[in-house]
């Protein structure tokens, strides 16, 4: 297990990739929890960015008054290009140098987990907090955010729901996830949508789309939802299919950056409390180069290479049972 060659002191906290509601709380627990175990905490701006601009100053216990509620992150973030090469990495070491930073912790998904990687590697240490809302990070159950964009789509597609009644159409909904279907395969489920395509599984336009709608047709429906994650189609050219071809008028709705805000759910909240309070812990018992998770119900931490080396995807059997408790059987 990576121990700190010295002593940690100054702990510096960046978000980073897309944001996602909750981010606040964690980066409250991670002040909060440092000040508590004596640690001193700097806020770094706009991810890895900021990191390797210098965009860094100390926070203290009221620096993350009233963060906990809200969403985005008071910290801001950044997809970082330059830092994305070797030279970005270094500079971006030189730069913690300079505000003497022992260890930086990062919040944020695979990308923002990959860069905290290149960092331990040339011997800085870091520790990693999953948020995003794909959840799609392989070493763990759940990532922070991701059941506030769950709850957000599915009340979108609740309202959308009573206006494709009223007109007896298909409503197309398009949701986060450009390589992760986990927000579209449970928001579907959650919707009783008809339809759900991820971008894991390869979808048979004829055979998983065009006959499951004609069949509920078929055993009375009137109206239709057909949940699509963004890496998996387009709403609108998925849509204009679905009306060509089966002839039920269709409309394509896409939810966007909606999903990414708003106010945290308590899921949320507590799940980005405890992560950041256990990276915190993790720093006091003295490890690092490691990565919080959620696993079988309980907040650990694993090995960074071990924890990017992991895999996950979507099993096409959960589609299959979504089409289960969405198909009528008869009138
Ligand atoms: O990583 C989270 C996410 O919201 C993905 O679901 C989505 O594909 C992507 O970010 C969009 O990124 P951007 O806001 O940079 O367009």
């Amino acid at each position: 297990m990576s121990q700190p060659s010295k002593p940690i002191k100054n702990i510096g906290v960046l978000t980073s990739g897309g944001d996602a509601p909750g981010m606040n709380a964690a980066v409250r627990a991670v002040v909060r929890g440092g000040l508590h175990y004596g640690f001193s905490i700097f806020g770094i701006r706009r991810g890895y960015h900021g990191l390797w601009r210098g965009d860094i100053d100390e926070l203290n216990g009221q620096s993350v008054s009233e963060r906990l509620q809200r969403g985005g992150t008071f910290l801001m973030t950044a997809r970082s290009q330059t830092f994305n090469t070797p030279e970005g990495v270094q500079k971006a070491i030189e730069m913690a140098r300079v505000f003497n930073l022992d260890l930086v912790m990062v919040i944020g998904g695979d990308g923002t987990f990959r860069g905290a990687r290149d960092l331990s590697r040339q011997g800085f240490p870091v520790i990693g907090i999953p948020g995003t809302i794909d959840n799609d990070i392989a070493c763990s159950d759940y990532t922070i955010g991701y059941d506030t964009a769950m709850n957000t789509a599915m009340e979108a597609i609740d309202k959308l729901r009573d206006t494709a009644m009223s007109h007896e159409r298909c409503s197309v909904i398009e949701v986060m996830g450009r390589k992760a279907g986990y927000l579209a395969l449970n928001v579907g489920i959650a919707t009783g949508a008809e339809v759900i395509m991820v971008p894991e599984v390869t979808t048979d336009f004829q055979g998983d789309v065009v006959k499951v709608l004609l069949q509920g047709r078929n055993s009375g429906k009137h109206h239709y939802i057909v949940v699509v994650a963004e890496g998996a189609g387009s709403a609108s050219d998925i849509a204009a299919k679905i009306q060509e071809t089966t002839g039920i008028e269709s409309r394509a709705t896409i939810l966007g950056h909606l999903q990414r805000g708003g106010s945290p759910t308590n899921r949320d909240r507590t799940m980005a409390s405890m992560m950041g309070l256990h990276a915190i812990e993790c720093v006091r018992d003295g490890r690092v180069n490691r990565v919080v998770a959620y696993k079988s119900g309980n907040i650990i931490d694993i090995d960074i290479e071990e924890a990017l080396d992991m895999k996950k995807t979507i099993d096409p059997l959960q589609l299959e049972r979504a089409h289960i408790l969405s198909a009528r059987r008869g009138f």
